[in-house]
């Protein structure tokens, strides 16, 4: 039994490792639930939006409901949850910040590296004046259903060009194809 004096100390701080990793578990699952229920509620409305008027009429769901969506589900989660891209619309909104920016360079890579979408994703705690602070993302892939508002300029009728050119004069989310990264949701909370 003299061992165990010397064996407390190490099981004791084996536990604290394994709550925190249990922790930022929860944490992790919970920001992936909260982020895939935002962008399938907004997906849903988009599709059902461009099936009745056409993207005309949908640009509507993205610019109002978009915001409208990441609010609420970020004010009943307790997390400030919203999309930003690799070159943005929403010149407020959409704009990555430091830690937003160094996710989608990472997810950059990867998906060059071959990784499947569904497969990447970004997660960081940092220390900030107010206490710790968790970080996620997930990768937003351009889908074919996209491009009537984020393709070339083929892509993108007059009356949808002309829509977005009064809604976001300094828009620059167009030009993307099927397959490239368009950019992120983001989550942040803070953390225990
Ligand atoms: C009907 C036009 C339209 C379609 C279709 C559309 N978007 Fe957008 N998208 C917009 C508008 C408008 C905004 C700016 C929303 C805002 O002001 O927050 C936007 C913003 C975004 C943003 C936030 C970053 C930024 O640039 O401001 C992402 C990410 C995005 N779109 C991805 C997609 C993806 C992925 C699809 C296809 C599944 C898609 N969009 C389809 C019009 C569209």
């Amino acid at each position: 039994m003299r061992h165990a004096n010397k064996l407390l100390p190490l099981i004791l701080l084996g536990f604290s490792v394994l709550s925190v990793q249990a922790q930022d578990d929860e944490l992790l699952k919970h920001s992936r639930a909260v982020s895939q229920s935002m962008l399938k509620e907004l997906g849903q409305k988009l599709q059902s939006a461009m099936a009745d008027g056409g993207a005309v009429n949908a640009i509507g769901v993205c610019n109002t409901q978009a915001p409208e969506i990441a609010g609420r589900v970020s004010s009943q989660n307790q997390v400030k949850l919203s999309r930003v891209g690799t070159r943005a619309r929403n010149p407020v909104m959409g704009v990555p910040n430091d830690w937003q920016a160094k996710a989608l360079a990472q997810f950059d890579a990867a998906l060059a590296r071959g990784d499947k979408p569904a497969d990447i994703e970004f997660s960081e705690t940092v220390e900030t004046a107010n206490g710790k602070e968790f970080h996620f993302a997930k990768p937003i892939v351009l889908q074919p259903m996209c491009v009537s508002c984020h393709g070339s300029t083929e892509q993108i009728s007059p009356e949808v060009k002309a829509k977005l050119h009064e809604l976001y004069p300094d828009d620059k989310a167009v030009g993307y194809q099927p397959g490239q990264l368009r950019g992120a949701v983001v989550l942040s909370r803070s953390a225990p």
